[in-house]
């Protein structure tokens, strides 16, 4: 900075200080602005035979070499015919519904001060319903499950309870499903009226 050296000791410190948060918040703001961006820039789906099994691991494949302090447990329904669906849109949303499960099982163990390295995994599914002749997607978590508040909204974009959360990832979602022609279902399970954790789920067409 063209000021360093000239400035007493306390100016000096303010000065650092306020460009810390200038810039600070310009990321901030440059974030916000790119995932916007990519929010209404989605190109819509190109629809192939996708088996969403062998995507569903490739997925955990990325998220086993990060050290994410909490686990991500597959059971995946071999039965599963392929989808009509576009595999990068689909990544992202297992991406978003797993980064989600992970954040409230962490906002949950702060919450209660549980000791780190015991937090209970998160659980992805598939499952082929013969019936429906659906193959449906399912995310769980034990988390505090979504505040009452959040449920009825939270597809909605930049609706969001984290202090560094976009509110978009679930509104990508929303738009990804509609693309796919999907049902998505959010629901807080519940034992005995207290709430265990969130779980969202995708039924997809074969
Ligand atoms: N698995 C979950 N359990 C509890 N609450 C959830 C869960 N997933 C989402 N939510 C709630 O829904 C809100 C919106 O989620 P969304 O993914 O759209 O945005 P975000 O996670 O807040 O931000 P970003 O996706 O940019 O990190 C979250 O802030 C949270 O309050
Ligand atoms: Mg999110």
């Amino acid at each position: 900075m063209k000021l360093t050296g000239k400035l007493p000791a306390p100016e000096q410190a303010m000065l650092t200080k306020s460009v810390k948060t200038i810039v600070d918040q310009v990321d901030a703001m440059k974030r916000l602005v790119n995932e916007f961006r990519d929010y209404a820039r989605l190109p819509s789906a190109d629809l192939q035979p996708v088996d969403l099994n062998a995507l569903v691991s490739d997925v955990l494949n990325l998220y086993e070499s990060d050290r994410a302090t909490v686990a991500v447990q597959a059971q995946l329904d071999p039965r599963c015919p392929t989808i009509m669906g576009d595999a990068q849109q689909l990544r992202q949303v297992v991406h978003n519904l797993l980064q989600n499960a992970q954040d409230a099982t962490e906002q949950a163990a702060v919450s209660a001060g549980a000791p780190a390295g015991t937090l209970p995994p998160v659980c992805i599914s598939t499952h082929w319903n013969e019936i429906s002749r659906r193959v449906r997607l399912t995310v769980t978590d034990h988390g505090s499950g979504f505040p009452a508040h959040i449920l009825q909204r939270a597809f909605e974009p930049y609706v969001t309870t984290k202090a560094r959360g976009t509110g978009l990832g679930l509104a990508v979602v929303k738009k990804i499903a509609d693309e796919h022609g999907a049902r998505i279902d959010l629901i807080n399970r519940q034992e005995e009226g207290v709430v265990r954790g969130a779980q969202v789920s995708l039924s997809f067409a074969p």
